[in-house]
């Protein structure tokens, strides 16, 4: 594939020692509805918001940008990286509006092929998951300029180790959520400090009782 490859953003929401989710998978609304405004407004700045099969069956998210609860006329693509089609037909993720949904399998479950959904096929990663790299080169020579990756640790560790996360958008309450909690970067096989990901702050705002950092990678 060719083309110009699409600014990616990173969005997290975590606690101040950077988890997501309880051990048990509880997570939704870590931080504050300052910050969550503000998510909407950086959905609204891009021109996708991809997300993860993980996020979708344990949120039943719409990834959509509300104002107030109020769907937006306008809405950035919605885009999920699902390596085997199991996005639920039925769930609010693909009852929201368009979707696309980028998997690597011959089986399509039927109602999912006679959604609405675009499905796009692409190849694996070395994992074996849906490669993050092709979807965003897929993405990018479509026109699409800007993505923002709001998913669970999976994907977004998957996005770091690619090398493809420009920006990181950072919004950290004031609650401890401990070591057994999920964190917001899965392993990254990490062997030696020679190289890691390494990124450098452009901004710090009080976000109500939260932080919001931006960082740009290095
Ligand atoms: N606080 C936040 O900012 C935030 C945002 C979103 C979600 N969350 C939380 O995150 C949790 C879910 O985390 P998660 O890690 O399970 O979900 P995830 O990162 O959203 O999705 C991970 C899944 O995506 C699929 N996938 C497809 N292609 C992939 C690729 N190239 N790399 C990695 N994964 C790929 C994999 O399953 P297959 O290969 O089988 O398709 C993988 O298990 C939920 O508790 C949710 O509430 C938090």
């Amino acid at each position: 594939m060719t083309g110009t490859r699409p600014r990616v953003t990173l969005k997290l929401a975590t606690s101040l020692d950077g988890r997501i989710a309880l051990a048990n998978g509880v997570s939704q609304w870590i931080t504050s509805p300052n910050s969550r405004a503000e998510v909407h407004q950086l959905r609204a700045r891009h021109d996708v918001v991809l997300t993860g099969i993980g996020t979708v069956l344990a949120d039943n998210p719409r990834m959509t940008v509300r104002d107030n609860g109020v769907e937006r006329p306008e809405q950035p693509m919605r885009a999920v990286l699902d390596t085997n089609a199991r996005t639920p037909a039925e769930g609010q993720y693909v009852q929201a509006g368009p979707v696309t949904i980028f998997h690597s399998t011959d089986s399509v479950p039927n109602a999912l092929a006679a959604s609405h959904a675009e499905l796009v096929r692409i190849d694996r990663n070395s994992e074996g998951h849906a490669s993050i790299a092709h979807a965003i080169l897929w993405l990018g020579n479509a026109g699409h300029r800007s993505i923002m990756i709001e998913a669970g640790g999976t994907l977004a560790a998957s996005a770091i180790k690619a090398g493809l996360v420009d920006r990181i958008e950072w919004f950290r309450a004031p609650v401890l959520l401990g070591g057994d909690g999920h964190p917001a970067i899965a392993a990254l096989g990490l062997e030696n400090l020679e190289a890691p990901p390494t990124f450098t702050r452009k901004e710090v705002r009080v976000c109500g009782p939260d932080i919001w950092e931006s960082w740009e990678r290095s």
